[in-house]
């Protein structure tokens, strides 16, 4: 976890299974529930040896007291057993990322984020897990007219890879709605999160990869996009709030209440480097939406939850983090 610790409600889970644990948000939550004194089952297709990613990620976990590690693709594994005894099931394995998903990797897309999340509510319901979490995204709301979105709102996503993770969390909750179905569902619409070891294909990474290496950073269109950028602990202390909060609520925001600009980002990464980077201009992407902004009030009322972590301080604990693990001759 980064140095930043926002108070995280005392969660009251003893067994959780944690999907997508070696990925950026997957890692922070399973490390937090085990701080926390739960027992962890921690489910990826990606193991130790998967990538650079991954092993940062892993090595948080692996050998810790109460982590269990399965390397598994959910498309195909037996997930009954994974789930025995659990209190939660934490369901954020997926394939993330607006850009790539118009080309060929859309089947990708649909079957981690649509066919594996049928899988896993599926055998949720068999075992009687109480209650799953899914992790929604910002995305479904697609081009807004700049002012909070609201979960009522109706969804317009502008890319693939929006359309399944609408998919996914209209999926569980339709199973959730069926008669007697013992698994309650909270979709989180998480705004892009950011913090040590977010995911290298992001805006905020790389331009601190920019500036710690002196490589180029290229921007997408004219950077005036805004995005309510959400601090990787206070998406984990919302996500844990989920895990044990009354069964009333079915979609939640999770917004950081940023709505930074691309341009405001550099200028942060540019004072916190105390150097310039080099930015090159490149063509806006499709799907890229101008503004998000999470109304966050059923976030406050429903768990209990905001969040506390500001732009610049959440920069810098990524910063830091990133130049002692991957240039520590830079830091
Ligand atoms: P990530 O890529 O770092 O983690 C996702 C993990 O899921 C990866 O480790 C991957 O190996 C695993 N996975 C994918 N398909 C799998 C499968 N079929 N079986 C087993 N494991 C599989 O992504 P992240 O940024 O940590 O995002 C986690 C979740 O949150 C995703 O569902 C993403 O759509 C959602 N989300 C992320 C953000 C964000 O800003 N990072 C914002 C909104 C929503
Ligand atoms: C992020 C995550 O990547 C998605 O997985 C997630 O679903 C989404 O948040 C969400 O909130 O739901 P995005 O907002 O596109 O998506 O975040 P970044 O990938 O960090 O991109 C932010 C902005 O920076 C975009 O406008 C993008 O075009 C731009 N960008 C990104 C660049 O200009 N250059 C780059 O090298 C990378």
């Amino acid at each position: 976890m980064s140095e930043i610790h926002p108070a995280v409600t005392a969660p009251v889970i003893r067994r959780a299974v944690v999907t997508g644990a070696a990925g950026f948000i997957g890692s922070h939550l399973a490390h937090a529930l085990l701080q926390a004194g739960a027992t962890v089952i921690g489910v990826d297709r990606r193991g130790p040896a998967g990538d650079d990613s991954s092993a940062a990620n892993l090595s948080v976990l692996h050998g810790r007291e109460g982590y269990i590690p399965v390397t598994a693709d959910l498309l195909d594994c037996a997930i009954d057993p994974l789930l025995v005894d659990a209190d939660v099931v934490f369901h954020l394995a997926g394939v993330p990322g607006v850009r790539p998903s118009w080309g060929g990797q859309f089947s990708e897309y649909v079957r981690s984020n649509i066919l594996a999340t049928q899988r896993v509510m599926d055998a949720a319901t068999r075992m009687h897990v109480p209650r799953l979490v899914v992790a929604s995204s910002s995305s479904v709301y697609g081009v807004t007219s700049g002012g909070p979105s609201v979960e009522s709102d109706r969804p317009r996503p502008a890319s693939p890879y929006a359309v399944t993770k609408l998919a996914e969390e209209q999926l569980c909750l339709a199973h959730a709605a069926r008669a007697a179905c013992p698994t309650s569902v909270i979709a989180l619409r998480y705004f892009t999160v950011y913090g040590p070891r977010q995911r290298p294909d992001m805006f905020i990474h790389r331009a601190l990869d920019a500036a710690l290496t002196g490589r180029s950073l290229r921007l997408y269109g004219d950077g005036h996009q805004r995005r309510d950028f959400t601090f990787i602990d206070d998406a984990v202390a919302a996500t844990i709030a989920a895990g044990t909060a009354p069964n009333n609520t079915s979609i939640v925001n999770i917004g950081g209440g940023t709505n930074a600009s691309l341009i405001d980002v550099i200028n942060i990464v540019q004072s916190l480097a105390g150097r310039e980077i080099d930015v090159r201009s490149d063509t806006a992407r499709s799907g890229d939406v101008l503004s998000t902004r999470a109304d966050t009030r059923l976030a406050e009322a429903a768990l209990g939850w905001r969040a506390t972590t500001d732009l610049p301080s959440g920069m810098r604990a990524q910063m830091q983090a990133l130049a002692h693990s991957a240039y520590p001759a830079a830091a």
